[in-house]
């Protein structure tokens, strides 16, 4: 995991703030508050840029986008939305010039250097990753939002709202031309990586146990289980905390990654090796997600029946 290179986004100017005033402040704001005289009646609305939340990053957990992310999706635009692709309007001075303006509305772009998400592991497409990645849409709880075949109809789909308490819908997995950020393999997997940040979509990291394995994850479910019920015996309880421990120990590391601090590389190698597994499962993932839709052979298949896999219930942030 690497951090973030590639092209810089140049000082900011008084050009790139014209343009902005002329190209996208009806929708975004003069101040890039997401309140431009058009914002009342788009849904979903257009980015408050104040809050330094963006949706389309390649950039781990919620930390900031790179410059070349915003260029990206200044230049392509968001499909499903109304922000349009400016690749054939402007050019690229002009919208490196608009990138540059755009981070000044968030004080946390000074400085910052967020972690790059890996996708040197990509698990390639085969019929065996999709049956894989099928178990844990189920077990991550994916199906509350998505609905049982993606069609973006779970139980929890009527009542989501996003962080400016704004409607919002799950995506309809048959639907991945109107991904927001893209429908390539890679695009999904960092989606599930990185969540998409001011939506209720959830980072997939936060829903595992980071630091214990399956096995440990899932005996500490049995153990809170029987906590509720019957208690702890005395051995239970020190197996209980050692498994706390070892969170503990992880919950640090995680804490220096969300606010950019630097690791030590003892800590650098136990975050990549806890993280290892949960990548492969979410290019499984990526793959199942890429496998439904209408062009697609395995949905017309019967559905497998699931999945005695122990992995950690859902745990998502709230
Ligand atoms: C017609 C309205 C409209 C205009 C004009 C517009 N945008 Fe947007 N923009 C949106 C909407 C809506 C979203 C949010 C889409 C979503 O959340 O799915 C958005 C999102 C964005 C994002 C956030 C991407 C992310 O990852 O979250 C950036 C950056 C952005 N716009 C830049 C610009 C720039 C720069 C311009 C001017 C060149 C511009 N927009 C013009 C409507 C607009
Ligand atoms: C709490 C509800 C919720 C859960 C759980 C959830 N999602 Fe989402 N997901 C959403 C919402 C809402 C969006 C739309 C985000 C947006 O653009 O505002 C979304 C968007 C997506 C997208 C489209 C990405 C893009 O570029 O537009 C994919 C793919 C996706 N989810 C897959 C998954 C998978 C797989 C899981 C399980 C690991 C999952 N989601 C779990 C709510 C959820």
């Amino acid at each position: 995991m690497a951090c973030a290179q590639g092209k810089k986004a140049p000082e900011a100017s008084e050009a790139g703030k014209a343009l902005y005033e002329d190209k996208c402040a009806h929708c975004h704001g003069i101040e890039g508050a997401g309140d431009g005289s058009a914002a009342e009646n788009l849904l979903p609305r257009p980015r408050d840029f104040t809050r330094g939340l963006y949706k389309i990053r390649s950039t781990e957990g919620s930390q900031l986008p790179t410059d070349q992310d915003l260029f990206d999706i200044i230049s392509n635009g968001m499909p499903g939305s109304s922000m349009p692709a400016w690749s054939e309007i402007l050019t690229e001075d002009e919208r490196w010039q608009l990138v540059a303006h755009i981070k000044t509305f968030h004080d946390g772009f000074e400085g910052a250097s967020p972690r790059l998400i890996d996708v040197s592991g990509k698990v390639p497409y085969s019929e065996e990753s999709v049956t894989k990645g099928k178990v844990f849409y189920t077990n991550l709880g994916c199906v509350d939002c998505h609905g049982v075949i993606g069609r973006g109809d779970g139980t929890s789909a009527p009542d989501l709202t996003d962080e400016w308490g704004f409607r919002t819908w799950p995506a309809n997995l048959w639907h991945p031309w109107n991904y927001r950020g893209g429908s390539t393999t890679e695009a999904i997997f960092r989606r599930f990586i990185g969540g998409i940040a001011g939506s209720p979509m959830p980072s997939f990291i936060s829903s595992f146990r980071l630091g214990l394995t399956d096995e440990e994850s899932a005996r500490m479910t049995e153990l809170e289980f029987k906590m509720d019920g019957d208690g702890l015996s005395e051995a239970e309880e020190g197996e209980y905390a050692e498994l706390e421990e070892k969170l503990f120990m992880f919950e640090d590391i995680m804490l220096k990654v969300e606010e950019g601090e630097e690791l030590a590389p003892d800590e650098q190698t136990k975050l990549n090796t806890a993280l290892k597994p949960i990548f492969e499962k979410s290019w499984h993932l990526a793959n199942y997600v890429k496998s439904l839709g209408p062009m697609s052979n395995h949905n017309r298949r019967s559905e497998t029946k699931c999945c005695a896999l122990n992995i950690a219930p859902m745990r998502y942030r709230a």
